[in-house]
């Protein structure tokens, strides 16, 4: 039987054909008309008017990070319950990242700990708020927080293309927000990403840094340091092809986050995500949670289990302010996404899961009890 992954890439269709003919035509060149017009539908996707297409979601961060000036001195608030690349992009600016813990109810970035932490730290100058595994954070919330203090709130929407907050699409509420096409998302390039904003300014400027800051000028002027960030054309075409399914993707990856619910109903001591009443996850990953006492089994060894029989399952993120990398930095309450990442576990999510392979491992899982 073939190894059941994570969340594995899943072919559109149209891939191989919008990359031969971008080969045919000759654009292999960093730009092109496939970054171009890939940019301008995503921008549609996000709702918003102005992207710029970048070698990664972490590149996005990064630069949302430089447009804003935000550099030595300065601190910005971070979700610390998330994956170390929504944190990185701020030591790489040279400031220092405060972590806020997730509330219970979403799981995201808990706006009364974003509260106290924006009252007590006057040299926090933006906000990193992750929608987590899909699911977009408390926006009416974190936004109110943001402007009454004049925080700029950055989105960290790499894992929720697609997802809706309210009815609108993630993406927009965000003062600026990055996504990624990372291999491991609803929809890749095999590695890309893209940083979007109502702002044209921020992103013409961030498109500039993603080419090595270079000016207007018939040789190489530079009067700022840039970055070699940009997306090629060629896998700007792979993005397209995928980017025109991604409705059917977020379809799939709900309809299996509800036959995991319906297969685990009964199961005491297993509960998921919740998803929050204000908006729909695109259920990048379904997420559980293990209680031991009641389950007769636990997180760990049901991961093992399933490996064992091929499957890959993982631990839910290890909160940042738990990580030795960020030691000393300062956080804002901690244990919710401790005892999330002690009990939680990812399974298999991926778009193309078969009907058969998700019994399987349900069936594994509940074999594993007591
Ligand atoms: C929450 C989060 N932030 C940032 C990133 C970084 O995106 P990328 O891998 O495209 O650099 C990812 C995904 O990898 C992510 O899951």
């Amino acid at each position: 039987m073939a190894r059941v992954y994570l969340s594995p890439p899943h072919i559109a269709g149209r891939e191989a054909e919008l990359v031969a003919e971008a080969i045919e035509s000759n654009w292999i060149a960093p730009l092109g008309p496939h970054v171009d017009a890939f940019e301008a539908e995503v921008a549609e996707v996000a709702g918003v008017e102005n992207a710029v297409a970048l070698s990664s979601g972490t590149a996005a961060l990064h630069l949302a990070l430089v447009v804003l000036g935000i550099g030595g001195g300065d601190e910005v608030a971070c979700s610390s319950f998330t994956f170390s690349a929504s944190a990185n992009p701020i030591v790489y600016a040279g400031a220092t990242p405060v972590f806020v813990d997730a509330d219970a109810a979403t799981w995201t970035m808990d706006p009364a700990l974003l509260e106290r932490a924006l009252a007590e730290r006057p040299a926090i100058r933006a906000a990193i708020a992750v929608d987590l595994y899909g699911q977009c954070c408390d926006y009416d919330s974190i936004r109110a927080l943001c402007a009454e203090r004049r925080v700029t709130l950055i989105q960290d929407s790499t894992e929720s293309l697609g997802a809706l907050y309210g009815d609108e699409p993630s993406g927009g509420q965000g003062d600026l927000a990055a996504f990624s096409f990372n291999g491991n998302k609803l929809i890749t390039t095999s590695g890309g990403g893209m940083l979007v904003s109502r702002n044209a300014e921020w992103i013409e400027h961030a498109r500039k840094l993603s080419t090595q800051a270079r000016e207007i000028a018939p040789h190489y002027e530079h009067t700022e340091i840039g970055f070699n960030y940009r997306l090629s054309n060629l896998l700007a075409a792979v993005g397209r092809a995928q980017l025109a399914v991604l409705a059917d993707r977020v379809a799939a990856r709900r309809r299996i986050n509800r036959r995991y619910r319906e297969l685990l109903a009964g199961a005491p001591g297993i509960s998921f995500m919740p998803e929050a009443g204000y908006g729909e996850s695109n259920c990048w990953l379904t997420c559980i949670t293990v209680d031991p006492a009641e389950a007769g089994t636990d997180r760990e060894r049901i991961r093992l289990a399933l490996e064992t029989e091929d499957i890959e399952s993982r631990p839910l993120w290890k909160p940042m302010h738990l990580q030795p990398v960020f030691a000393g930095a300062p956080a804002y309450g901690g244990e919710m996404s401790a005892r999330l990442f002690e009990r939680g576990l990812c399974l298999p999510s991926g778009s193309a899961l078969t009907g058969a392979d998700q019994r399987r491992v349900v069936d594994v899982l509940l074999a594993t009890r007591d």
